[in-house]
Protein backbone atom coordinates (compact mmCIF):
# COMPACT_ATOMS: atom_id res chain seq x y z
CA UNK A 1 0.00 0.00 0.00
CA UNK A 2 1.14 3.37 -1.01
CA UNK A 3 0.83 5.97 1.50
CA UNK A 4 -0.08 8.40 -0.98
CA UNK A 5 -3.02 6.64 -2.77
CA UNK A 6 -3.98 6.10 0.95
CA UNK A 7 -4.09 9.71 2.09
CA UNK A 8 -7.08 11.68 2.93
CA UNK A 9 -5.36 13.90 1.49
CA UNK A 10 -7.89 17.05 0.24
CA UNK A 11 -6.96 18.76 2.78
CA UNK A 12 -8.77 21.89 2.48
CA UNK A 13 -8.73 23.43 5.95
CA UNK A 14 -5.28 22.40 6.97
CA UNK A 15 -2.34 24.89 6.01
CA UNK A 16 0.14 24.11 4.21
CA UNK A 17 2.25 27.40 6.34
CA UNK A 18 1.52 24.87 9.55
CA UNK A 19 3.85 21.96 11.48
CA UNK A 20 2.92 18.65 10.38
CA UNK A 21 2.56 16.64 13.44
CA UNK A 22 3.12 12.49 13.24
CA UNK A 23 1.18 10.53 15.74
CA UNK A 24 3.05 7.51 16.98
CA UNK A 25 -0.36 5.58 17.59
CA UNK A 26 -3.74 5.64 15.76
CA UNK A 27 -6.00 4.80 19.13
CA UNK A 28 -7.85 6.54 21.90
CA UNK A 29 -5.00 9.24 22.96
CA UNK A 30 -3.83 9.59 18.99
CA UNK A 31 -7.25 10.62 17.76
CA UNK A 32 -7.98 12.85 20.25
CA UNK A 33 -4.82 14.79 19.80
CA UNK A 34 -5.17 14.82 16.12
CA UNK A 35 -8.64 15.78 16.48
CA UNK A 36 -7.80 19.31 18.09
CA UNK A 37 -4.72 19.57 15.91
CA UNK A 38 -7.18 19.14 12.69
CA UNK A 39 -9.79 21.93 13.89
CA UNK A 40 -6.61 24.41 14.51
CA UNK A 41 -5.82 23.69 10.34
CA UNK A 42 -2.54 21.64 11.20
CA UNK A 43 -2.02 18.59 8.88
CA UNK A 44 -1.57 15.23 11.04
CA UNK A 45 -0.01 11.81 10.29
CA UNK A 46 -1.54 8.61 11.90
CA UNK A 47 0.29 5.67 12.17
CA UNK A 48 0.09 1.78 13.95
CA UNK A 49 1.95 -1.28 13.27
CA UNK A 50 -0.84 -2.46 10.99
CA UNK A 51 -0.83 -1.39 6.91
CA UNK A 52 -2.04 2.32 6.79
CA UNK A 53 -4.67 0.93 4.55
CA UNK A 54 -6.37 -0.76 7.85
CA UNK A 55 -6.52 3.41 9.61
CA UNK A 56 -8.88 4.43 7.27
CA UNK A 57 -11.44 4.31 9.35
CA UNK A 58 -9.86 6.32 11.85
CA UNK A 59 -8.81 8.24 9.20
CA UNK A 60 -12.49 8.75 8.13
CA UNK A 61 -13.67 9.92 11.30
CA UNK A 62 -11.25 12.72 12.00
CA UNK A 63 -12.06 14.66 8.42
CA UNK A 64 -9.56 16.47 6.59
CA UNK A 65 -5.90 17.37 6.61
CA UNK A 66 -5.57 13.57 8.44
CA UNK A 67 -3.40 10.67 6.56
CA UNK A 68 -1.91 7.24 7.52
CA UNK A 69 1.35 6.71 6.92
CA UNK A 70 4.01 4.20 8.64
CA UNK A 71 5.51 4.65 11.96
CA UNK A 72 8.79 5.56 10.16
CA UNK A 73 6.60 7.92 7.91
CA UNK A 74 5.00 9.57 10.80
CA UNK A 75 8.33 10.02 12.90
CA UNK A 76 9.48 12.32 9.65
CA UNK A 77 6.78 15.10 10.62
CA UNK A 78 8.05 18.46 12.34
CA UNK A 79 6.40 17.66 15.74
CA UNK A 80 6.56 13.69 16.84
CA UNK A 81 3.83 12.86 19.44
CA UNK A 82 4.25 9.33 21.25
CA UNK A 83 0.73 7.99 21.73
CA UNK A 84 1.07 4.64 22.05
CA UNK A 85 1.55 1.72 24.33
CA UNK A 86 4.91 1.66 26.78
CA UNK A 87 5.86 -2.08 26.00
CA UNK A 88 6.28 -0.91 22.55
CA UNK A 89 8.71 1.91 23.15
CA UNK A 90 11.72 -0.05 21.90
CA UNK A 91 10.61 -0.04 18.12
CA UNK A 92 11.06 4.18 18.34
CA UNK A 93 14.73 4.08 18.41
CA UNK A 94 14.88 2.88 14.60
CA UNK A 95 12.26 4.99 13.24
CA UNK A 96 14.67 7.85 12.42
CA UNK A 97 17.86 9.83 13.47
CA UNK A 98 15.81 11.70 16.17
CA UNK A 99 18.53 14.29 17.25
CA UNK A 100 17.16 17.22 17.60
CA UNK A 101 13.57 16.35 16.95
CA UNK A 102 10.83 17.76 18.54
CA UNK A 103 8.78 14.77 20.74
CA UNK A 104 5.94 15.14 22.35
CA UNK A 105 5.55 12.35 24.62
CA UNK A 106 2.33 11.65 25.85
CA UNK A 107 2.26 8.29 27.25
CA UNK A 108 2.46 6.98 30.38
CA UNK A 109 4.15 3.37 31.99
CA UNK A 110 1.96 1.17 32.29
CA UNK A 111 2.87 -2.27 31.21
CA UNK A 112 -0.84 -3.70 31.68
CA UNK A 113 -4.18 -2.38 32.22
CA UNK A 114 -7.63 -3.22 33.34
CA UNK A 115 -7.86 -5.32 36.16
CA UNK A 116 -4.14 -5.13 37.38
CA UNK A 117 -2.72 -1.36 35.85
CA UNK A 118 1.15 -2.42 36.55
CA UNK A 119 3.19 -0.25 36.13
CA UNK A 120 7.06 -0.09 34.64
CA UNK A 121 10.20 0.21 37.68
CA UNK A 122 11.39 3.50 36.54
CA UNK A 123 14.37 2.86 38.52
CA UNK A 124 13.83 6.09 40.25
CA UNK A 125 13.83 8.37 37.29
CA UNK A 126 10.85 10.03 35.48
CA UNK A 127 8.76 8.37 32.60
CA UNK A 128 9.97 10.63 30.28
CA UNK A 129 13.50 10.40 31.07
CA UNK A 130 13.65 6.87 30.46
CA UNK A 131 11.39 7.76 27.01
CA UNK A 132 14.49 9.25 26.14
CA UNK A 133 16.41 6.54 25.89
CA UNK A 134 14.26 4.85 22.89
CA UNK A 135 14.38 8.38 21.20
CA UNK A 136 18.39 10.06 21.79
CA UNK A 137 19.11 13.13 21.02
CA UNK A 138 15.72 14.32 20.74
CA UNK A 139 13.94 17.39 21.98
CA UNK A 140 11.42 16.00 24.35
CA UNK A 141 7.67 17.77 25.90
CA UNK A 142 5.94 15.28 28.16
CA UNK A 143 2.51 16.73 27.27
CA UNK A 144 -1.20 15.61 26.32
CA UNK A 145 -1.05 12.31 29.10
CA UNK A 146 -2.55 13.75 32.52
CA UNK A 147 -6.26 13.74 31.03
CA UNK A 148 -8.71 10.18 30.29
CA UNK A 149 -9.13 10.57 26.54
CA UNK A 150 -12.69 11.40 26.71
CA UNK A 151 -11.98 14.49 28.56
CA UNK A 152 -9.17 15.56 26.50
CA UNK A 153 -10.87 15.34 23.46
CA UNK A 154 -13.60 17.60 24.40
CA UNK A 155 -14.13 21.12 23.90
CA UNK A 156 -10.93 22.95 25.84
CA UNK A 157 -13.20 25.55 26.03
CA UNK A 158 -15.29 25.47 29.31
CA UNK A 159 -18.07 27.91 29.81
CA UNK A 160 -15.84 29.13 32.48
CA UNK A 161 -12.63 28.95 31.19
CA UNK A 162 -10.00 26.40 29.18
CA UNK A 163 -9.04 23.22 30.03
CA UNK A 164 -5.23 23.04 31.45
CA UNK A 165 -2.50 20.87 29.80
CA UNK A 166 0.85 20.18 31.93
CA UNK A 167 3.74 20.01 30.33
CA UNK A 168 7.30 19.19 31.35
CA UNK A 169 10.50 19.27 29.13
CA UNK A 170 14.32 19.90 29.32
CA UNK A 171 14.36 22.47 26.47
CA UNK A 172 13.39 25.73 27.14
CA UNK A 173 12.95 26.83 23.29
CA UNK A 174 11.04 23.53 22.29
CA UNK A 175 8.60 23.57 25.95
CA UNK A 176 7.75 27.51 23.93
CA UNK A 177 7.08 25.86 20.98
CA UNK A 178 5.03 23.39 22.23
CA UNK A 179 3.25 25.15 24.76
CA UNK A 180 2.49 27.97 21.74
CA UNK A 181 0.69 24.85 19.42
CA UNK A 182 -1.07 23.77 22.61
CA UNK A 183 -2.20 26.82 23.22
CA UNK A 184 -3.48 27.19 19.56
CA UNK A 185 -5.74 24.00 19.93
CA UNK A 186 -7.64 26.44 22.79
CA UNK A 187 -5.84 24.47 26.35
CA UNK A 188 -4.26 26.89 29.10
CA UNK A 189 -0.31 25.73 29.56
CA UNK A 190 1.06 24.70 32.76
CA UNK A 191 4.69 24.52 32.60
CA UNK A 192 5.95 22.54 35.46
CA UNK A 193 9.48 22.37 34.68
CA UNK A 194 11.86 19.93 33.11
CA UNK A 195 11.33 16.67 32.68
CA UNK A 196 12.85 15.29 36.48
CA UNK A 197 10.94 17.72 37.94
CA UNK A 198 7.86 18.00 36.06
CA UNK A 199 7.33 14.62 35.36
CA UNK A 200 7.08 13.39 39.04
CA UNK A 201 4.06 15.75 39.18
CA UNK A 202 2.72 15.17 35.74
CA UNK A 203 3.15 11.51 35.10
CA UNK A 204 1.04 8.45 35.66
CA UNK A 205 -0.42 8.28 39.75
CA UNK A 206 1.55 11.20 40.12
CA UNK A 207 0.04 14.25 41.77
CA UNK A 208 -1.67 15.79 38.84
CA UNK A 209 -2.69 12.92 36.62
CA UNK A 210 -6.45 13.14 36.07
CA UNK A 211 -6.55 16.24 37.06
CA UNK A 212 -9.33 18.18 34.87
CA UNK A 213 -9.08 21.79 35.79
CA UNK A 214 -10.14 24.77 34.23
CA UNK A 215 -8.15 28.10 34.00
CA UNK A 216 -10.29 31.01 34.36
CA UNK A 217 -10.51 33.49 31.13
N1 LIG B 1 -6.49 6.08 27.27
C1 LIG B 1 -6.27 7.15 28.03
O1 LIG B 1 -7.24 7.76 28.55
C2 LIG B 1 -4.86 7.64 28.23
C3 LIG B 1 -4.68 8.85 28.91
C4 LIG B 1 -3.40 9.38 29.02
C5 LIG B 1 -2.30 8.70 28.49
N2 LIG B 1 -2.50 7.48 27.88
C6 LIG B 1 -1.30 6.82 27.35
O2 LIG B 1 -1.28 7.06 25.94
C7 LIG B 1 -0.73 5.93 25.26
C8 LIG B 1 -1.77 5.44 24.25
O3 LIG B 1 -2.94 5.07 24.95
P1 LIG B 1 -4.30 4.79 24.17
O4 LIG B 1 -5.36 4.75 25.21
O5 LIG B 1 -4.42 5.69 23.01
O6 LIG B 1 -4.04 3.30 23.65
P2 LIG B 1 -4.79 2.55 22.47
O7 LIG B 1 -6.15 3.12 22.26
O8 LIG B 1 -4.63 1.10 22.77
O9 LIG B 1 -3.90 2.93 21.19
C9 LIG B 1 -2.55 2.54 21.08
C10 LIG B 1 -2.18 2.69 19.62
O10 LIG B 1 -0.79 2.44 19.47
C11 LIG B 1 -0.62 1.59 18.35
N3 LIG B 1 0.66 0.90 18.49
C12 LIG B 1 0.94 -0.15 19.30
N4 LIG B 1 2.23 -0.47 19.15
C13 LIG B 1 2.76 0.40 18.24
C14 LIG B 1 4.03 0.56 17.65
N5 LIG B 1 5.06 -0.22 18.00
N6 LIG B 1 4.21 1.51 16.73
C15 LIG B 1 3.16 2.31 16.35
N7 LIG B 1 1.93 2.21 16.87
C16 LIG B 1 1.73 1.25 17.80
C17 LIG B 1 -1.84 0.70 18.39
O11 LIG B 1 -2.11 0.09 17.14
P3 LIG B 1 -1.59 -1.41 16.76
O12 LIG B 1 -1.74 -2.23 18.00
O13 LIG B 1 -2.49 -1.78 15.63
O14 LIG B 1 -0.19 -1.22 16.34
C18 LIG B 1 -2.92 1.72 18.71
O15 LIG B 1 -3.32 2.41 17.54
C19 LIG B 1 -0.40 4.90 26.35
O16 LIG B 1 0.95 5.04 26.71
C20 LIG B 1 -1.32 5.30 27.49
O17 LIG B 1 -0.83 4.88 28.75
C21 LIG B 1 -3.75 6.96 27.72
Amino acid sequence: MNFHTLAVSANKKANPMKKTFGIIGAGNIAKAVAGHLLKAGYSVILSSRKDPAELKDAIASLGTGVTAGTPSQAAQADTVVLAMPWSQLSTLTSLTDWSNRVVIDATNHYVTFAPEFRMADLKGRTSSEVVADHVPGARIVKAFNTLYFKILEANPQEENGKRVLFISGDHADTKKEVSATIQSLGFSVVDLGTLATGGKLQQAKAPLSGLNLILKS
